[in-house]
């Protein structure tokens, strides 16, 4: 029964408990909108207002709304212990639309109202639609909160790009409720039976820590870093990657219990887990990669690879009295290509494609010709995004329709939603074949 005397309905949530908490920002008003969607899905839903919620909306809406009355104390309620009895029996603690407060408060452990002591005192997955302006989005306590949660396992709902407060456009929407409860059905029926691809199909990746447990003894193998091509003993050809993005995925692969060999022209450091093969040459990589590659589960080819290396190499250093040199140059081999035409049928290969210009056209067109699973498109012309910054913007197009747009987050995030996608994409080949 919910408050209002209605029956607990069927539908894809049916049995499932879920507390919505409610944060103080204008978004309030369309966890109202969440609330109703949820319960139509047949979930039990226990509503948690923080005091800001309040000024926004009133706690009423909600008790006559969910399942049981809106509760907003920790210590004014009906029940003694309510964080506890909150967080022990549910199956979800979802908190839409999440302030920065609230992300913060989750991250440090700093519980002073009934809902963040609910998201301390449960086992339950946990889910976050954050909803802030712009500048607070993007302000780097709010992204490193969001990274550290991401790892932690706490799903994380994405803004959208759309009207703010005050008449600000930009990013820091909420989550529209119908895809936040689609999260949540994901979250909560993965496992029971994983989601097939359906051909033209545009799925959302099932939850971080769902298909991070998928990854879990799995052989990943990642490229990272831009190689340099000899000209001669002091002199190279390169590019602008850094190898950051790369050793990113590698870091979180790891992290998700898979065995991981990155292959990289990088010197950032890598933890002890992770199998790192230095290579310097784009043919040094080929060799590496191709190597390796037969045996692995998910190949991801990050790094830079240069498409033309000098034709030879000078022996000795060439000399500015013998004037301009003129260097020939030939093509180096395309090592994603050959992974596609090499890749083992249960294989998932994920290259990636720095673009300036008619970035989505020509990302489709590559992920067609290199014959990758999905690829991740930076718009490498972007401020924040790609070669050497901490942050990355991407895009990941699959075959079948799939279009994921990741906003500005840091590189483990991105990191996190690319091996979200693969392994998405991994459940849903096992499940057919
Ligand atoms: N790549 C590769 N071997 C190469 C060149 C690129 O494996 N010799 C891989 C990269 O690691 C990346 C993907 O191909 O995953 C796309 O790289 P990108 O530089 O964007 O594309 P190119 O094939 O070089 O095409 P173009 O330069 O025309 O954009």
């Amino acid at each position: 029964m919910n408050a209002t005397g209605a029956t607990e309905g069927d539908g894809p949530l049916a049995g499932r408990h879920i507390v919505l908490g409610v944060t103080g920002g204008i978004a309030a008003y369309k966890a109202i909108e969440l609330c109703r969607r949820l319960i139509d899905a047949g979930a039990y839903v226990a509503p948690v207002l923080t005091e800001g919620a309040q000024r926004f909306v009133g706690a009423a809406t909600f008790s006559a709304l969910a399942s049981e009355p809106a509760q907003s104390s920790l210590f004014d309620g009906p029940h003694p212990i309510p964080h506890t009895r909150l967080g022990q029996r549910t199956d979800l603690v979802l908190v839409a639309p999440a302030t920065a407060r609230v992300l913060s408060d989750l991250t440090t452990g700093r519980s002073d109202d009934l809902l963040v002591a609910t998201l301390l005192a449960t086992e339950a997955p946990v889910m976050v639609a954050p909803a802030m302006h712009t500048e607070m989005w993007r302000h780097p306590s709010v992204v490193d909160n969001l990274a550290l949660l991401r790892r932690r396992g706490v799903v994380i709902v994405d803004p959208e790009s759309g009207r703010l407060a005050g008449g600000d456009v930009g990013e820091g929407r909420l989550a529209g409720p119908e895809r936040i409860v689609d999260r949540a059905i994901e979250l909560l029926t993965a496992g029971s039976e994983p989601a097939a691809l359906p051909a033209g199909a545009r799925p959302l990746p099932a939850a971080s820590g769902d298909v991070g447990m998928g990854w879990r003894g799995r052989r990943v193998l990642v490229s990272a870093g831009g190689t340099r091509e000899a000209i001669d003993p002091v002199r190279f050809l390169g590019n602008r990657s850094t190898g950051k993005q790369g050793h990113a995925l590698a870091e979180e692969a790891a992290q998700l219990g898979a065995a991981v060999t990155l292959v990289t022209t990088s010197e950032l450091p890598t933890s002890p887990a992770i199998e790192r093969r230095q290579v310097t040459s784009a043919a040094e990589m080929a060799d590496a990669v191709l190597e390796a590659a037969p045996s692995m589960d998910l190949v991801i080819m990050a790094a830079a690879v240069a498409d033309f290396t000098p034709a030879a190499v000078a022996d000795c250093k060439l000399k500015k009295a013998d004037g301009a040199p003129s260097i020939e140059l030939v093509p180096t081999q395309d090592i994603l290509a050959e992974l596609g035409r090499r890749k083992p049928a249960s294989q998932v290969l994920v290259g990636f494609a720095a673009e300036t210009d008619d970035v989505e056209a020509n990302a489709a067109a590559k992920l067609e010709r290199k014959g990758a699973d999905l690829l991740v498109v930076n718009d490498v012309g972007a401020p924040g995004v790609g070669f050497g910054h901490d942050t990355n913007e991407v895009l990941i197009l699959g075959h079948s329709g799939e279009r994921i747009s990741v906003p500005l987050t840091d590189k483990s995030a991105v990191a996190a939603r690319v091996l979200e996608c693969a392994g998405a994409l991994a459940a849903a080949r096992a499940a057919s074949s």
